[in-house]
């Protein structure tokens, strides 16, 4: 069904967003540290128009789900609930919003750890933009929609994936400080391309452990006597921590200094070792892999061509990422693909 069809009218304005794959820096933007995410070719794409009546409407069509929400009633769940919470933060903002519909349609795979739900934001909000000319930046998209996950989706996360959906290109990488939001774009490593495979493995944990993780870092940060862990500098200042919090607080810190090397201008060898590196300290110090990912990692470690590869995202399943030489990617994919899913997963190319 078109627009036309679950609506009855024509849309007045489309807007769309990409999914992001952080190629370093995971789990430091809420420690107000350093990411380096790029887009990915799969974007959300909403349409809107005017409702008829005094209700919003909402329709996705990956899902064949309607949604209609009166002003007053309580906040819709599953994508509606991001919709929703998009416009309820504008009107916050002071921005009278007339009941709308909007209709999704994605491409970006869910629950694979690339941001589909700061996808559907940014493109909510460039919607909504568009449809009632609002004067709104992209970093203000970004923060709006970063508030939308936390209200609405109750997911304690920081701005890179917001930021990236708004912001980055697929042709280069986004740097970006997430205390001040100064950012950078950044060509990729010479002769280096990205490949992203999910590992089949839904994030189950991952509200739970992301939160959690959280709050492991702001009590370290509180112990160490800093606004946030991106204020250490040196891995050796986490050492008086007790446990867990220490493991934590380091992979933060070494995290932090991988980014800040990787947008020198490394050569592509340098970045991948850098890559390994982190999925290292993700399995072992903050411990957000599983099995499955530790496996599909070491796989694309292994293989010829490879530069480097860990999981990207928040972790607990989801997919990973490896960067690996120009002209490669699809041999490289489907013969890591091939092994792995002949070890019993259900893995799937999500960028080759
Ligand atoms: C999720 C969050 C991000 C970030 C990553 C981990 O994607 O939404 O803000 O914390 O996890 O790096």
């Amino acid at each position: 069904m078109n627009f036309q069809q679950v609506f009855g009218t024509e849309p007045e304005v489309e807007a769309s967003a990409p999914g992001r794959v952080n190629l370093l820096g995971e789990h430091t933007d809420y420690n107000d540290g350093f990411v380096l995410p790029t887009a990915i070719p799969q974007k959300t794409t909403v349409q809107l128009g005017f409702s008829k009546d005094e209700q919003h409407h909402f329709y996705s069509a990956e899902l064949d789900e309607k949604v209609d929400v009166l002003e007053s009633t309580h906040t819709p769940s599953s994508f509606a609930s991001y919709v929703f919470g998009c416009i309820r933060l504008l009107e916050q903002e002071g921005n009278t919003i007339p009941p709308v519909n909007v209709y999704v349609t994605s491409s970006v795979p869910i629950g694979s750890g690339l941001s589909s739900s700061a996808a559907l934001e940014v493109a909510t909000l460039r919607g909504l933009r568009s449809l009632l000319s609002l004067t709104l930046d992209d970093v203000q998209i970004a923060q709006l929609a970063q508030q939308a996950e936390i209200h609405y989706a109750g997911v304690q996360c920081g701005i890179m994936d917001q930021m990236a959906s708004s912001l980055a290109d697929t042709d280069s990488m986004l740097f970006l400080d997430t205390r001040t939001l100064e950012r950078q774009v950044l060509p990729f490593p010479k002769g280096a391309e990205v490949v992203v495979i999910d590992s089949g493995v839904p994030r189950t944990l991952a509200a739970s452990g992301y939160n959690q993780r959280r709050a492991d870092c702001e009590e370290a940060a509180r112990l160490l006597g800093v606004k946030a862990l991106r204020d250490i500098t040196e891995p050796q200042a986490v050492e008086s921590l007790p446990e867990p919090l220490r493991r934590r607080a380091l992979h933060v810190v070494t995290e932090d200094n991988r980014v800040l090397e990787a947008i020198q201008g490394v050569s592509p060898e340098r970045f991948g070792e850098l890559m390994n590196a982190s999925h290292a300290s993700l399995r072992d110090a903050y411990e957000v892999s599983v099995p499955a990912l530790d496996t599909l990692v070491r796989m694309l470690q292994e293989t010829r061509g490879v530069f480097g590869a860990r999981l990207t995202g928040a972790g607990f399943g989801g997919a990973c990422v490896a960067l690996v030489e120009v002209g490669k990617a699809e041999a490289i994919a489907q013969n890591v693909l091939q092994r792995y899913n002949g070890s019993g997963y259900t893995g799937r190319i999500l960028v080759q």
